[in-house]
């Protein structure tokens, strides 16, 4: 049996706990073992939940247990997953993320220290929800120069936009919509303002290129200036508007990354990705363009990549899996002036 803790029991984590449970024969076949979900962290009232048993509210619970092998975080934001995470990795734990802010800001860090250790720190489900494009990225790719990846990559900010395309629904109502639906992020100005498909993009970008790329040295536009007169606007050239994050490799070795509202030609595969749907393209000097697609959030899809992870972890609970890249100071990025 290998005892894991979730840290975090919103949309996330309770749909981790769920496939945690309702997988259990599942996931057992696959690893051997049984999962245990030993303690659940929450600091907010505790759910009426048939692992009631398991809450805490007090970190140290889940610090100090030796027998928990593996630490899943899904509470977002930085604080304090970055503080948790951190004491998780030194003391021996491997951890799982969906948290792309925290991976954005401190992915080389936790990298070197889950090295350092011996451990693992994986983040499928931190761009693309339940699309598989980490793995693939750093595996199923390996063998690749990546040229170029552009993606739809917050399923919020497009559901937004197919709303305002095909009912000319007004941007407050399609993102009151999106939240109702559980796609947005606590704070949505990070869904509409482009922070979340930058962090995405930042991740993907700092995978294929192997050095940090932080959102801070990023041009990153949101939807929020967006009116339906651009809409149809975008529709008399044949086009659609969608939130893309794009970085591409310049021959000089630097690359060139933004994220904004762009006109996509309608017989793009990427214009014909709608609602939470999130879509990316990835261009290597060997295949050619892979497009990835699927749903990029929500409770299940985005649970899933957490638990494939969670997996990895219990099956790799001696050895790392190679998932690592330096850290960067930006100096790898053609500044935005220059690009345009
Ligand atoms: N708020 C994010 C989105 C959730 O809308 O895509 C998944 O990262």
């Amino acid at each position: 049996m290998i005892s894991v803790a979730i840290m975090g029991h919103g949309v996330v984590g309770s749909g981790v706990a769920e496939i945690l449970t309702t997988h259990k024969q599942k996931l057992f076949a696959s690893i051997g073992e049984e999962i245990y979900v030993k303690h659940i962290l929450d600091l907010r009232e505790f759910p009426d939940s048939p692992l009631a048993d398991r809450f805490t509210k007090d970190f140290n619970d889940i610090l100090n247990d030796r027998e928990v092998r593996v630490v899943v975080e899904v509470m977002g934001g930085l604080n304090p997953a970055y503080d948790f995470v951190k004491k998780c990795l030194k003391s021996g734990k491997s951890v799982v993320t969906s948290n792309k802010e925290l991976v954005a800001a401190h992915g080389a860090e936790l990298l070197q220290i889950a090295k350092d250790e011996n451990v693992n720190f994986l983040f499928e489900a931190s761009v693309g929800g339940g699309i598989p494009i980490i793995r693939p990225i750093s595996q199923c790719l390996v063998a690749n120069i990546v040229d170029e990846i552009a993606g739809i990559l917050n399923g919020t900010t497009n559901f937004i936009l197919t709303k305002m395309i095909e009912d000319g629904m007004q941007f407050d109502a399609a993102l009151k919509l999106a939240q109702d639906l559980g796609f947005a992020e606590r704070n949505p100005a990070a869904d509409i303002e482009g922070h979340d498909a930058c962090r995405k993009i930042c991740i993907l970008a700092s995978l294929a290129f192997g050095k940090h790329v932080y959102p801070n040295f990023v041009h990153t536009e949101g939807i929020t200036e967006i009116t339906l007169e651009d809409v149809k606007y975008a529709e008399a050239y044949n086009c659609v508007i969608k939130l893309i994050g794009r970085v591409k490799r310049l021959d000089d070795g630097k690359i060139d990354i933004i994220v904004a509202p762009m006109f996509v030609p309608n017989k793009s595969q990427l214009a014909n990705i709608d609602y939470e749907f999130n879509g990316i393209m990835v261009r290597g000097d060997c295949t050619g363009d892979v497009v990835f697609y699927g749903k990029g959030a929500g409770k299940l899809p985005t649970a899933s990549a957490v638990v494939a992870d969670v997996v990895d972890c219990c099956k790799h609970l001696k050895t790392r899996k190679f998932l690592f890249w330096a850290d960067g100071n930006g100096d790898n990025i053609l500044p935005y002036e220059e690009s345009v």
